[in-house]
């Protein structure tokens, strides 16, 4: 199966590390410090409008409160989701996916994005919302979904064959079954959170011609004996803490 031209790093939820994370500025600032891919989280507000947004509700990472689900995208306009993070980001907005989308284009970056379901939300209305949306904006080298989400990955692999569209199946902790699972989708890749990862696991995955992301792993001592697992990239909220060549 294809998959895309993927990097050794990816920043997760934009440079989280330095700049409010899954906002416009997260990417500049990935952009910025040389990484060229994103990992992002996307779901649907109350009126349908897909935004990049990790959490079920707005209080930490903005000024305001309630889940996502309550609000149109007037009132998440309204919501300052920088001044949490650093006053320098005070006035960033969410941003919604073709805010996004349109950035990255403009920057020729990458993208992970994660169909991220949280409770009460709907995993098909969510993959029919972001699915098309990615493909039309970026070229297949350029773009991986990934789900916790079976469903999500499901409506998204039936909106477009492996030719055209890479899937990620995302695991905190890798499942035995992981490969059933994997290639129910017919996923190209799997990504794991890299504590609990075991090196026989790592090892069946990249033996089985799965590419192997790790997240979130901001502490590259700690993390380098994994490398030699065969892992094909670390998605972390400070990817410039790593040294490629490692
Ligand atoms: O996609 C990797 C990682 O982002 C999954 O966990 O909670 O940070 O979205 P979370
Ligand atoms: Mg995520």
């Amino acid at each position: 199966m294809p998959h895309p031209d993927l990097p050794r790093l990816i920043a997760h939820r934009g440079l989280s590390a330095r700049a409010p994370e899954n906002t416009l500025a997260a990417v500049r600032a990935a952009h910025d410090a040389g990484i060229d891919w994103v990992e992002l989280d996307v779901q649907r507000l109350g009126d349908g409008t897909a935004v990049i947004w990790h959490d079920r509700d707005v209080a930490r990472c903005s000024n305001g409160r309630g889940r996502l689900a309550t609000l149109d995208i007037a009132a998440a306009r309204r919501l300052d989701a920088g001044a949490w993070f650093a006053p320098a980001f005070a006035g960033e907005r969410m941003a919604t996916l073709e805010e996004m989308l349109a950035l990255l284009v403009e920057l020729g970056m990458g993208v992970n994005l994660e169909l991220k379901v949280n409770r009460g939300h709907d995993p098909a209305a969510l993959a029919e919302a972001a699915v098309p949306a990615v493909m039309e904006a970026l070229p297949f080298e350029r773009r991986l979904v990934s789900s916790f989400d079976e469903r999500a990955l499901r409506v998204s692999r039936a909106l477009a064959g492996p030719e055209r569209l890479a899937l990620g199946a995302l695991f905190d902790r890798v499942p035995r079954d992981w490969q059933a699972r994997a290639e129910a989708v017919q996923a190209v890749s799997v990504h794991a959170n890299w504590k609990p990862l075991k090196a026989e696991r790592a090892k069946a995955i990249k033996a089985a011609g799965f590419a192997l992301l790790c997240y979130t792993a901001n502490d590259p001592d700690a993390f380098a004996p994994r490398w030699e697992w065969g892992v094909d990239a670390v998605i972390s909220d400070d990817p410039t803490r790593f040294d490629t060549a490692s």
